[in-house]
């Protein structure tokens, strides 16, 4: 199976200049490797100069290859016909088709089909690096699963519960001239919607060969955002194993006019050393200019990996979650969130299902057999890790 590098972060902090720049060097020590990106604004194309393959894959130079996907085009193919259904019932509904259509909008549908690109893609490249969009909803869907194979299993259940939704709409749709109801197709389309975000959960959490880099700048919110978004991969099961820390100040500028942007950045990055202890750190300093062409690309892996280092090395192999029998028959269940706080984080256990929620987090997970009949014994944190104890149910905490 191929290697896969996601790279992650707030808008603006150089997700697209680390991801050609870490293609750029899975190339130069002889990897064939594919960067892609999802971004309509094109900033992958930009950044490396060059145009890329729309349909295909295209050479950019020696073993490396470039796509751009064209995201409007894979979801007509695939949510088409459920977002026209979606839309006209709500304009059957009176609500305006502009309005209308941006509620079908699904949040994350986007990073759906750029991520299931990797799989159409993983056998042909030794390499597949995604830069993803800055839209703030990516792996959003993956929250998603467990609601999708409830639609699976109780699919004609479902089926069934929206013509009664639909029943007492019914009166008014009959006014309009065309009365929405789901069809086969858009049945098939659901399904198929469903397999997907199994299929984008087996290559973003089952495979060890793909990981996650979070890139930030020196700065509160930045900082802030990649905080949030390791809490939210580690209790997904994504492998995070590497923050980036981009434009960074050379230690050789000594413009008094940068003294203060440099001691901040100093104290910032000792403290993001040990808050995200022990992840890598990749530093990267500001260039002189913009990142853009193959020459200052070479500068920034040069910054991340040396000069000859390899960036599909997997940095670490903490892994995220791990589930434990202690001597007495406890099932132990250990996260890792160095940034989650006791206050907003609740457990609790819903039939054979655990239900985590973080802040505006939450996830619900199947527990594994041997927990399913125990009861949660307590939960606390230590140290960077959540704790929960399942016990026999009749026995006391
Ligand atoms: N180390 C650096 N030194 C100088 N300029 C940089 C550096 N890293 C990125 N830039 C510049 O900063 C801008 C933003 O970078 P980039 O496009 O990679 O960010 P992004 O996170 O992909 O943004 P978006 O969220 O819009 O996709 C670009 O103009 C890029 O050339
Ligand atoms: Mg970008």
């Amino acid at each position: 199976m191929g290697r896969t590098i996601i790279f992650t972060g707030k808008g603006g902090v150089g997700k697209t200049t680390c991801a050609a720049a870490t293609a750029l060097q899975c190339a130069k020590i002889g990897k064939k490797t594919l960067v892609m990106s999802s971004d309509p604004v094109q900033a992958l194309s930009d950044c490396l100069d060059v145009e890329l393959g729309v349909r295909e894959p295209k050479e950019i130079s020696k073993n490396l290859f470039g796509l751009q996907i064209e995201l409007e085009k894979e979801i007509d193919e695939h949510y088409g016909v459920v977002r026209n259904f979606l839309t006209r019932l709500f304009q059957s509904r009176g609500i305006e088709e502009a309005v209308a259509s941006e509620m079908v909008a699904l949040p994350g549908l986007d990073e759906l089909f750029s991520i299931l690109k990797i799989s159409e893609f993983i056998g042909r490249f030794e390499i597949i690096v995604l830069d993803t969009a800055p839209t703030g909803h990516t792996f959003r869907l993956l929250s998603f699963p467990q609601v999708f194979s409830m639609f699976g299993k109780y699919l004609l259940r479902i089926q069934r519960g929206i013509m009664r939704i639909f029943e007492p709409l019914r009166e008014r749709t009959e006014q309009v001239v065309r009365t929405p109801i789901p069809d086969e197709l858009f049945f098939a389309q659901m399904e198929g919607l469903m397999e997907r975000v199994n299929q984008m959960r087996d290559l973003l959490i089952e495979s060890t060969m793909t990981t996650v880099r979070i890139v930030t700048n020196l700065e509160k919110m930045p900082i802030l955002e990649s905080e949030r978004a390791l809490t939210f991969m580690n209790l997904y099961g994504l492998t995070v194993d590497g923050l980036c820390v981009n434009k960074v100040i050379p230690e050789t500028i000594n413009d008094p006019y940068f003294k203060k942007w440099k001691e901040t950045q100093q104290e910032y990055i000792q403290r993001l050393e040990t808050t995200f202890y022990p992840l890598k750190i990749f530093k990267i300093y500001l260039k002189e200019e913009e990142v853009i062409g193959l020459k200052l690309l070479e500068q920034v892996a040069s910054d991340m990996y040396g000069k000859k280092g390899d960036p599909s090395e997997i940095y670490s192999h903490d892994k995220p979650f791990t589930i434990d029998t202690d001597i007495d028959g406890n099932v132990i269940m250990k996260i890792n969130l160095p940034f989650a706080k006791k206050g907003e984080t609740k457990i609790r256990k819903r039939g054979e299902e655990l239900v985590i929620e973080i802040g505006e987090y939450k996830r619900i997970l199947l527990l594994p057999k041997i927990a399913q009949n125990m009861k949660i014994g307590g939960a606390r944190f230590e140290g960077k890790k959540l704790i929960i104890t399942f016990i026999r149910k009749n026995k006391n905490p």
